[in-house]
């Protein structure tokens, strides 16, 4: 089911998730399992509501550790809700907390459930470093091994190269791309400046520091003591720099290709840690529970592009079905969340958004149109707040129902890319 019209409307309750936090900082004692439990463990306290209520749990997550390969019944055993809730984990990449979503919200659309926690972590302090194949491979023979002698014998024939662990690499399995290096791709095809990158990235610190000041990200926002002594508690983002300058941007060096490059620290998304989560609803069990939801969600749709072509660019091909689907078009959107991997990828996306060319490829009689930038991201983006890969679809969809209360909007659309040239693109109403 990827339109609502004409089944029960999902209403978003609530959206809440941890402060995010740059890796390898404040949450690197925490594993995405324990981030993920203290969101939800919050949205259930914040919304007062009674665990029997939920009838599933779905969760997202791009680098799922195998010691909890389900970390959706995981948090699911929290002691907010009875032991019989089910709970599954699903995966699309950096859109794996929207693909949370839509599966919970199809369930409800479909009858077969009424009230939903979604969501998704990451920590990218915390990934999972495998044993090289030849070490795997010995640990598996010395635990067959009948006598010590053989144990010894195996163990000695062990070499230096074994011993090499291998870590995940943010690229495509399939190019060996990394997603730095299509970026870079995508900037010198779509002719994306340094300079327009550098003042993308600018825009999302400003406004990420703004909206930290005033409070308007608070709201949004599940503290979290920092281990390993909890004196103290992260409140805001943390990579979030209100002293950010183009000055200070246009100083850093390209880090994916160091001598052509327009890709830096600066206008990329930081590898981040965090969690983040929905409350989801039947319209009329929302009513008769008491609460006023803060969004429903309209339509949605997903895509895919060749990821050896332009591999963030694949929201450009989703968001004409998703418009079409909600029955509405770019020009009833009030405001728009874009996931900022990278400055450049914003940037292609907007221009794609705004093409015959990729309206032809998407199927639609018309593009988008040329997206007013005062619209989009009002609160920041991943580029300060920061990406923890399975967590930012939900951030998203819940910064997009408060940007609309904010904006006394009617629709908003929320575009995710994600890694094997994939796009998501939801659109959601207010009332
Ligand atoms: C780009 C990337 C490699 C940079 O990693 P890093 O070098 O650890 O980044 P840092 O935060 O240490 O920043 C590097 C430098 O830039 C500086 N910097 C970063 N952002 C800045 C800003 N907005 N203004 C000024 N300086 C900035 C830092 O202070 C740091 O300077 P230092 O070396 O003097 O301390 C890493 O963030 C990355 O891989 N991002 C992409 C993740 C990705 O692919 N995600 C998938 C997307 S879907």
């Amino acid at each position: 089911m990827t339109s609502y019209r004409g089944t029960p409307r999902v209403a978003i309750i609530a959206g809440l998730r941890t402060p995010f936090a740059k890796a390898g900082t404040a949450f690197k004692g925490l594993t995405a399992l324990d981030l993920g439990r203290h969101v939800v463990a919050e949205l259930m306290q914040r919304t007062a509501l009674d665990g029997r209520e939920v009838d599933q749990l779905v969760w997202g997550t791009v680098l799922p550790t195998p010691l909890a390969p389900n970390p959706a019944r995981e948090i699911a055993l929290l002691p907010h809700f009875p032991r019989d809730l089910p709970a599954h984990t699903v995966g699309r990449a950096c859109a794996s907390a929207n693909q949370a979503i839509t599966d919970a919200a199809d369930q409800i659309a479909l009858g077969h459930s009424v009230c939903a926690i979604a969501g998704g972590a990451e920590s990218l302090s915390q990934v999972p470093i495998l044993h090289s194949r030849g070490m795997s491979d010995l640990l598996i023979a010395v635990s067959k091994a009948r006598t010590v002698a053989q144990r010894v014998g195996l163990i000695g024939s062990l070499r230096p190269r074994d011993f090499v662990p291998v870590t995940p690499a943010i690229a495509e399995p399939s190019t060996g791309e990394s997603m730095g290096q299509s970026a870079e791709k995508m900037a010198k095809l779509n002719g994306i400046t340094r300079e327009a990158q550098d003042a993308w990235a600018l825009r999302s610190h400003r406004n990420a520091a703004t909206a930290t000041s005033d409070g308007h990200l608070a709201q949004e926002i599940a503290p979290l003591p920092v281990p390993p002594d909890y004196a103290q508690v992260l409140l805001t983002d943390n990579g979030v720099r209100a002293e950010s300058t183009l000055e200070a941007l246009a100083a850093l060096p390209p880090v994916f290709d160091k001598r052509y490059g327009s890709v830096t620290a600066g206008n990329a998304s930081p590898l981040t840690d965090g969690a983040a989560a929905v409350l989801l609803m039947r319209e009329d069990t929302a009513r008769a529970l008491g609460y006023a939801p803060i969004g429903y969600i309209r339509a949605y749709a997903n895509a895919a592009i060749d990821p050896a072509e332009q591999l963030l660019q694949a929201p450009v091909l989703a968001a004409p079905k998703a418009l079409e689907r909600a029955g509405i078009t770019a020009r009833d959107l009030d405001v728009i969340e874009i996931h900022e991997a990278f400055a450049a990828q914003v940037l292609s996306n907007l221009q794609g958004f705004a093409s015959q060319a990729w309206a032809d490829r998407a199927g639609a009689a018309t593009p988008l149109g040329e997206l007013d930038p005062e619209r989009i991201n009002h609160t920041g983006g991943s580029i300060a707040i920061g990406h923890p890969f399975g967590a930012t679809g939900a951030r998203v969809v819940t910064t997009c129902c408060h940007a609309l209360a904010r904006a006394d909007g009617q629709f908003g659309m929320v575009s995710v890319c994600a890694a094997g040239g994939m796009g998501h693109v939801m659109i959601i109403e207010r009332a």
